[in-house]
């Protein structure tokens, strides 16, 4: 038993969308959630930039008394998570990668669509995740531009969120995929509008959310670190930019719960 509080970390509002599978699945544990906010976008930045933020956010997680980090975010994933390991042996380090398992096992088109930031789709990791499990799958790559940026501000309900998502999946109606992976944490924010695309179509949209939060119940087994029964939680939410940006963390966070 362990009442300690696990520890999510993203670029920004990103993770949240692990965050919120995490209370939900895993109600009895506290989270300190910490969004950079201070250098996000990392889509674009070079590794050795977003392995020294990544190390520098799990310090500050590890500071707090942590039991378990889950890195909220594909980008800082690919780029850091060995390096994150190695650096913190003794404490379970949880990644997320792109959903192309699942995608390729339940396609019937055999071609799907991978959304994910620069960094992420350019990453020996993405590289040999895809071909170890999409071995006879066409996968496209397809970059979210200006997806993790309209999140950050707020606007995924508004018409230039609408736009930008058009942009990027209409090219992809009639290249017969039916499955899009979102492979990039900001991306379920936009579900709303990837929806009124592809609706019509038989598209199908595959998220890592819930297999996070499965795979974060299992280690808490494994490792006994679970809280105790009837523990009650609290939530904390943490930056690197500043107190506005800290409150609208913590507003985004407690009103998606039921949005997603
Ligand atoms: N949320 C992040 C991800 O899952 C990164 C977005 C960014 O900062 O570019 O990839």
């Amino acid at each position: 038993m362990n009442n300690s509080a696990i520890g999510v970390y993203d670029s920004g509002f990103g993770g949240l969308s692990v965050w919120r599978e995490l209370r939900r699945a895993l109600p009895d544990e506290s989270l300190i959630y910490l969004g950079d906010g201070k250098n996000c976008p990392y889509g674009g930045r070079s590794r050795e930039e977003i392995t020294r933020f990544a190390e520098e956010a799990v310090e500050c997680l590890v500071s707090r008394g942590v039991k378990m980090v889950v890195v909220g975010c594909n980008t800082a994933t690919t780029a850091a998570v060995e390096q994150l390991r190695s650096r913190w042996q003794s404490m379970p380090i949880v990644g997320l990668e792109p959903a192309v398992k699942p995608a390729s096992l339940s396609t019937r088109t055999g071609r799907i669509a991978v959304l994910a930031t620069e960094h992420s789709l350019a990453s020996d990791m993405f590289l040999r995740t895809a071909s170890r499990y999409a071995e006879g799958v066409e996968v496209i790559k397809v970059v979210g531009e200006n997806f993790v940026e309209l999140v950050e501000q707020d606007a995924e309900n508004t018409e230039r969120a609408a736009e930008a998502v058009r942009r990027v999946i209409e090219p992809l109606l009639n290249r017969g995929i039916d499955r899009i992976v979102l492979g990039c944490t900001h991306y379920p924010f936009l579900v709303p509008q990837i929806e009124r695309v592809i609706s019509g179509h038989d598209i199908e949209i595959v998220d890592s959310g819930e297999a996070v939060a499965r795979r974060v119940a299992w280690l808490l087994d494994r490792y006994e670190l679970h809280a105790e029964r009837g523990h009650r939680p609290t939530y904390e939410f943490l930056t690197f930019a500043d107190e506005e940006y800290r409150l609208r963390l913590e507003q985004k966070a407690l009103g998606i719960k039921d949005v997603l």
